[in-house]
Order: structure tokens, then C-alpha cells, then sequence
């Protein structure tokens, strides 16, 4: 029976030791939090850490066998291991850097080591336990070349990423010295998920400029596979905290807690011990707003929970410092024998205890610098059976986008928290149950196991798609079947696009001339005396004069505009008119003023707009202008707009590569018909092809062809293995 395997740095318990015995407390985070609740079905497991250094092999033994009771698997990590890893690379390097504090973020090599040694180790504990058939899900920053290490072991296996945390702009991803390897790694996924379209855009961006792989509606072409990339928010067990909140335990402890902190209104805030919270930036709109509006002290109080995390990291121990500090000036400043402004814990609490803080705050004042999601607000949403409270809420969480009728602020904006505050304390209660109806309906629909589903979903989709294009991947058998019609045929025809089937691209187009081994294959095809080799493509006659015409081959160039016999000599099938290129000239002539690095291409009847040397982005920013603009121009010429591999062509409409082909399909009478190309202009050879023929798009979009291969390297290895003897 096939198996989810879920792997995160964490496993959703920690085991701790408290007077010599194993402790198993549930962990804290988001992710733990999330996900705890759903993964124990069937023979599914969880990878991860226990969160303690254990030397004893008696206690790994004792704690192994203790978790496998729960579906868990433990990876254990050395104390080094937990310093430069997980406290080092994880949470110095990739945390500030991912959250936009860079000036926070530690480079050290070791660190970097380390994190490779370790992402290792999980991928062995990965491959201990995986079968063919099974679904890997691994989990958030500190493990992000697990699913490259995972993917060089079984090719084949079916791999998700979720990201748990914001994906940084490439600006601030660029600063990290192995930002390349780090998308590598990722890139060993089958799909990638993140909380938020700007998660999503960013990731893409960086796989662009990084990696020079564009994407089309979030899938990137690997020459392997296709990788799907998506947006997919987190939601949160709905009905778990529903229902705790209307436990007898939980109304227990309400009215307890109430009985000691007296019947003020409550503004509650929760967070992990983390600078990304915006910790102390709220508690100074606290300390701001009290100081201008007299009439609430005495009256409100801020209930804040700050949950131990992470306090081996200097900047956590700083900022708990500081917290401290401001706590205390602020209660120290406002306080009375009977009110307390802040009532404060530096400790974690179980959930009927959250539950209970949920039910009585008025206010949840939710003011993160940075978050991937943030489910404490979706939590408080959640807890509030009679629909009254105020969630305020940073635009910079996650959360903002799913939750707009939050009251959202800029956690940057001490005046904006201030008036937030104020209005969230003031709100009538018709506008509270509205609100909150609203939130309320859309996290119950959005929730953990629609995620846990859609991403299933979107998982298979692109496993689906990976296996249709599978089968028209030419592999061995395959290519031995082509090599048996090719041996058996009498008289063959085959058309060879040029420029990215043949050879690879260039900055330069010049600089793609015929090297070595494929002047060799060109005169392997052409001794035979059964074969016909065409050269179709869209470059200039003058180029190609140059570079093929000495072999015994027939050329067309300019995508169908000119004929080259083996006589050597050019004839064009049309009638053709350029009368129209001196005005498109002084249209892309501008285009190349406002953009460095782009350049025009002059042929007999096209004209060719270049921009593969042009900034990332850029290029098809202009690209997009350029062709409206010249649509426009256009549309009464007779003339064609084409966008291919980093270039924009004008030229006739009547002439292309398919009609060119069908001119020499009817002048042989060949029994092995077979056409190879890159781009879709090729596609009309592939459609001007007879039925029977064997058609090869060398990438793997979507295509007319009935089969791919995925680079020009393979076609060379195709062609060569046609005439080996
Ligand atoms: N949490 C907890 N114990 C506590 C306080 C909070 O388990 O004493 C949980 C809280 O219920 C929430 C999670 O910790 O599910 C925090 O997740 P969030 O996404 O808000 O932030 P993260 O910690 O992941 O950055
Ligand atoms: C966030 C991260 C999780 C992490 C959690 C707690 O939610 O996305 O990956 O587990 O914080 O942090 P910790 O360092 O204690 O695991």
C-alpha cells in the first residue's frame, strides 16, 4: 500500500528530558501545528527531528521505538550539527534572509556544510523507508535540497515541497552565496507550494534569472521534467478549534482566568519568540496608544504570549532582552495595584489554554514584520463562536490576503496600530459579527484538508502530466524502433531545423556555427545515398550559405522564403514584397535605443528583433509592447508577428516552414518522412508532415510532434545512431 511520507526539520512533538526521563511535549510553529492533526492515516509517517541532542544510543533506541507507536521516524542531529545547521545556516542564514532582515543574516561557510551534511542525512533516513509508488512531502527552508538529493536516488518518485515561510524577492534571495545550489535543490520537487502569489512570483523569478527557465502558468520545463509551481495558503483545522473552544475544559478556564484579571477588555497577542513578529514595534503602539487615550487605562489590557523558540540565536536573545525591557517600562509606567497594562508569559501553553484567551480577547492584534501565513489569527477567527471580536492584522502576514475584512495595518505604521487600536476597541458589535461571519465562512472552506487536498491535487496533476509526456520521450526502445523503419526504408527525407535542435543557443547568433562533431554527423547523414537532409530554417540565406551549403543538402531559408538545391543554387517560391521593411526598421531601431544589449537581424523578407542579452524581464516587458505595437501596424500588411526563443520576427504571413516542407515532400517520393525542431515555428513542418512520419520536438511544450527529445544533444545522439551501422 502506498505511503505519504511527510519530512520537516521538526516533528510535530518534541521530546525534552526532565529529571532524567523522556518528555514528549506537541511542538509550537505553524507547520507542527498545521499539519499534526492530519498526517497519522493509513501507514503514512513523519521524518524529523525529536528537537533534542541525544548521545546515547540506548536513548535513540528508547525514543525510536517510542515515536514508531505515533507513524514517526526520527532523525537525530548532533549538538554541532543543531549549532551550524539548524541554529546556524537555518535560522542565521535562511530565516533573516527569507524574512527581509539581511541585516541579521549570518554567511559562514560551515554553516553552509553543514546544512548540506544534514539535508543528506534526512534524505538517507528518506530512502530507508521509501518504496516506487509512495508520495514524498517535505517541509519548509531548513530543507531545501532534499528533494534534489531524493530525486538523483529515484528518478521517478513523486515529490512535493511546501514552503512555510515567505519566499523572498529575488533582490533579497540574490544575496546569498549559494543561492543556485539552493534552487537546485528545490527544483528536485515535482511541485512546489507557497502560502501566496508574491511567494510564488518571487520563486519564479529567481528560477528565471538564476537559472534561465521561464515557466508557463507556474510549470518550468526541466530537461527531464516539468515542475508545476503554485500558490496554495495554508488553512487551519476549523472544526478542531471550533470545537475546543465550546469544551467544558476550555469554559473552565475562561471564567478563571477572568475571575484573576478582572472584566477589561482584553487585546491579546501571540507569537513565537521572533523578530519577524514585530514584537516590540507593538508594544510601543500599545505603550503610545494608553499615552493618548486616558479614558482606557484601567480599562484594556494586552494579554501577550511570547513562546520560547530559537533562544540559542544571538538576535533571539536580544530581542527577548528587549522585550523585557519595554514590558517593564511600560508597566512600570502605566500600572496600578489593581490593572495590569501587560500581562506578559514567556512560556508555551496547552491548547485548552489558548483556546480560553481566544474566546475572551476583544481584540487580536496581529502586527507580524514578515510571515509566511501566520495561523494564530486563523486560529482566533476560528475560536470565536459568537462572532464578536476584532482581528487586527499585518498586511505583511500571509493571512491579509485571504483575511480583508481584518482591520490590516503596516506593522511599520506606529500611528496606523495606534488608530487600528483604537477603532478595533470602539466597533460596534453589528460590524464585528459581519466581519467576522466573513472570515469565518472563508477559513472554514479554506481549511487545513482542502489544503492537505488541493495539494494532493495539484501534486498529481503534474505527475499526470510528466507521464503523458513520458510516453513520447524517445528512450532507447524507441529510438531502436525509428532506427528499424529508417533501415527499412528506400528513400528518406529528413528536415532538420537549425538553431536550437542542432546546436545550442548563443548570446551571439553568429557564434552558433556548426562545431566539429555535428560537421562530422552532417556528412554521416549525407553518404547515404537514400537520404535527402534538409536544413529548414529561419536564418538568413547568407548564413547559412555559409555554414552548410558545402555539404550535399538542400537549405531553406528565412523560414520558407528561399530554396537551396543541391545544385547550390537559391529560387523563392513566392512573390514576395519588402517594400514594408524600412518602416518596421525605424520602429525596432527605437526599441534597440531603449534597450542595451538588443539588436536588429536583417534578412531578404523578415526582420528580426533580438533581445537574449537584454536584463531578465526586460526583454519580454518589451516584448509585449513591441507586439501591440506592431500588431497594430501590421494588421493591413499581410505581415506576421512572431515571439520565439528570446526574439520577436516580422514577416510575410504566406510563408512558413510548413509550406516550405510540403514543396519538397512532393518533389521525392520518400517512404521515411521525419522532421526535428525546436520552436513553434517548427510546428508548422510537424503538421505538414504525412501521417506516418516521425516528428521530434526538442524540448518538452506542448507540440504537434509525436514525440520529444529534450535537448539538441539528444537529437545528435538520435541522428547518430540512425546511420551507425
Ligand atoms: N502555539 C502553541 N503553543 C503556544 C502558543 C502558540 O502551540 O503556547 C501555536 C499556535 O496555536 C499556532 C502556532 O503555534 O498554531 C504558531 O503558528 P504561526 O503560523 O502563527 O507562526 P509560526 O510560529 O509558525 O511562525
Ligand atoms: C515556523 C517554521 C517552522 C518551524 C516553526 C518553529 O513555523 O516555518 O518550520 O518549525 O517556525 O520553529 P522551530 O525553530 O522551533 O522549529
Amino acid at each position: 500500500m502506498p505511503k505519504t511520507i511527510i519530512v520537516s526539520n521538526r516533528l510535530p512533538v518534541k521530546i525534552s528530558k526532565e529529571d532524567g526521563t523522556l518528555v514528549t511535549k506537541p511542538s509550537e510553529g505553524g507547520l507542527a501545528t498545521g499539519l499534526g492533526s492530519i498526517y497519522k492515516e493509513g501507514d503514512n509517517v513523519w521524518i524529523g527531528w525529536p528537537g533534542l541532542a541525544v548521545s546515547s544510543e540506548s536513548e535513540k533506541t528508547e525514543i525510536t521505538e517510542q515515536l514508531a507507536d505515533e507513524n514517526m521516524r526520527p532523525v537525530f542531529l548532533t549538538p554541532k550539527e543543531i549549532e551550524e545547521y539548524y541554529e546556524g545556516f537555518s535560522n542565521e542564514t535562511l530565516w533573516p534572509n527569507f524574512h527581509y532582515f539581511n541585516q541579521y543574516a549570518v554567511y559562514n561557510q560551515n554553516f553552509w556544510d553543514a546544512y548540506c551534511k544534514v539535508n543528506a542525512k534526512f534524505s538517507k533516513a528518506i530512502e530507508e523507508i521509501v518504496e516506487e509508488g509512495d508520495t514524498l512531502w517535505i517541509h519548509d527552508y531548513q530543507l531545501l535540497l532534499v528533494p534534489q538529493l531524493i530525486r538523483k536516488v529515484f528518478h521517478k518518485l513523486t515529490i512535493g515541497f511546501f514552503l512555510h515561510i515567505p519566499f523572498p524577492s529575488y533582490e533579497s534571495f540574490r544575496l546569498l552565496p549559494w543561492r543556485r545550489e539552493i534552487l537546485q535543490g528545490m527544483l528536485g520537487a515535482d511541485f512546489l507550494g507557497f502560502h501566496t502569489y508574491d511567494d510564488m512570483r518571487h520563486f519564479l523569478s529567481s528560477v528565471n534569472r538564476l537559472a534561465g527557465l521561464g515557466n508557463s502558468n507556474g510549470q518550468i520545463s526541466l530537461p527531464d521534467r516539468k515542475v508545476l509551481v503554485d500558490a496554495l495558503p495554508m488553512g487551519i483545522d476549523y472544526d478542531k478549534y471550533a470545537n475546543v473552544a465550546a469544551a467544558p475544559e476550555t469554559l473552565d478556564r475562561e471564567v478563571r482566568y477572568r475571575t484573576s484579571i478582572g472584566d477589561q477588555k482584553l487585546i491579546l497577542s501571540i507569537d513565537r519568540l521572533d523578530y519577524s513578529k514585530g514584537i516590540p514595534q507593538r508594544l510601543r503602539a500599545f505603550e503610545l496608544f494608553l499615552e493618548r487615550n486616558e479614558d482606557y487605562i484601567g480599562n484594556v489590557s494586552l494579554l501577550m504570549v511570547v513562546v520560547p523558540s530559537r533562544d540559542q540565536v544571538p538576535m533571539y536573545k536580544q530581542l527577548k532582552e528587549e522585550i523585557d525591557l519595554l514590558v517593564g517600562r511600560i508597566n512600570g509606567k502605566y500600572g496600578r495595584l489593581n490593572w495590569t497594562p501587560i500581562h506578559y508569559f514567556y512560556r508555551s501553553f496547552p491548547l485548552n489554554a489558548l483556546s480560553a484567551f481566544y474566546r475572551m480577547a476583544h481584540v487580536a492584534l496581529v502586527t507580524p514584520m514578515r510571515d509566511g501565513m501566520n495561523l494564530v489569527c486563523k486560529e482566533f477567527i476560528a475560536s470565536k463562536l459568537d462572532k464578536k471580536g476584532v482581528l487586527i492584522l499585518s498586511e505583511m502576514a500571509g493571512a491579509s490576503k485571504e483575511l480583508s475584512d481584518a482591520i490590516l495595518i503596516n506593522p511599520n505604521d506606529i500611528e496606523q496600530q495606534v488608530d487600528a487600536i483604537t477603532s478595533a476597541l470602539s466597533m460596534p458589535l453589528d460590524d464585528q459579527v459581519k466581519h467576522m461571519d466573513v472570515m469565518q465562512k472563508s477559513l472554514k472552506r479554506y481549511n487545513i484538508h482542502h489544503w492537505v487536498n488541493l495539494f494532493m491535487e495539484r501534486l498529481n496533476f503534474i505527475k499526470d502530466e510528466q507521464r503523458s509526456l513520458e510516453t513520447k520521450i524517445i528512450d532507447k526502445d524507441l529510438s531502436e524502433n525509428i532506427k528499424k523503419q529508417y533501415n527499412l526504408a528506400n528513400e528518406r527525407i529528413i528536415f532538420l531545423d537549425y538553431d536550437g535542435t542542432l546546436t545550442g543557443f548563443h548570446g551571439n547568433p553568429l557564434d552558433s556555427k556548426p562545431d566539429e562533431e555535428l560537421m562530422d554527423l552532417l556528412t554521416g547523414l549525407i553518404k547515404d545515398g537514400k537520404n535527402k537532409i534538409v536544413i529548414i530554417s529561419g536564418r538568413d540565406k547568407s548564413t547559412l550559405n555559409k555554414w552548410v551549403s558545402s555539404y550535399d543538402l538542400e537549405i531553406i531559408a528565412e523560414h520558407g522564403v528561399w530554396f537551396m538545391s543541391k545544385k547550390k543554387e537559391w529560387s523563392t517560391a513566392a512573390e514576395l514584397n519588402g517594400d514594408w521593411k524600412d518602416d518596421i526598421q525605424k520602429i525596432l531601431d527605437r526599441y534597440v535605443d531603449r534597450t542595451p544589449g538588443s539588436f536588429i537581424e536583417q534578412k531578404d523578407y523578415s526582420l528580426v528583433w533580438h533581445y537574449r542579452k537584454v536584463e531578465t524581464g526586460l526583454g519580454e516587458i518589451r516584448t509585449r509592447e513591441l507586439t501591440s505595437h506592431l500588431k497594430y501596424i501590421t494588421s493591413n500588411k499581410n505581415l506576421q508577428v512572431l515571439e520565439g526563443d528570446k526574439v520577436v520576427e516580422i514577416k510575410n504571413s504566406e510563408i512558413n516552414k510548413g509550406k516550405a516542407a510540403k514543396v519538397l515532400l512532393k518533389q521525392y517520393n520518400a517512404d521515411f518522412t521525419m522532421a526535428l525542431g525546436d520552436d513553434w515555428t517548427d510546428e508548422d513542418t510537424f503538421l505538414a508532415m504525412p501521417e506516418e512520419s516521425i516528428t521530434v520536438k526538442v524540448g518538452n511544450s506542448a507540440s504537434a510532434a509525436k514525440y520529444n527529445v529534450p535537448s539538441y544533444l539528444e537529437v545528435r545522439k538520435l541522428l547518430w545512431k540512425l546511420i551507425e551501422q
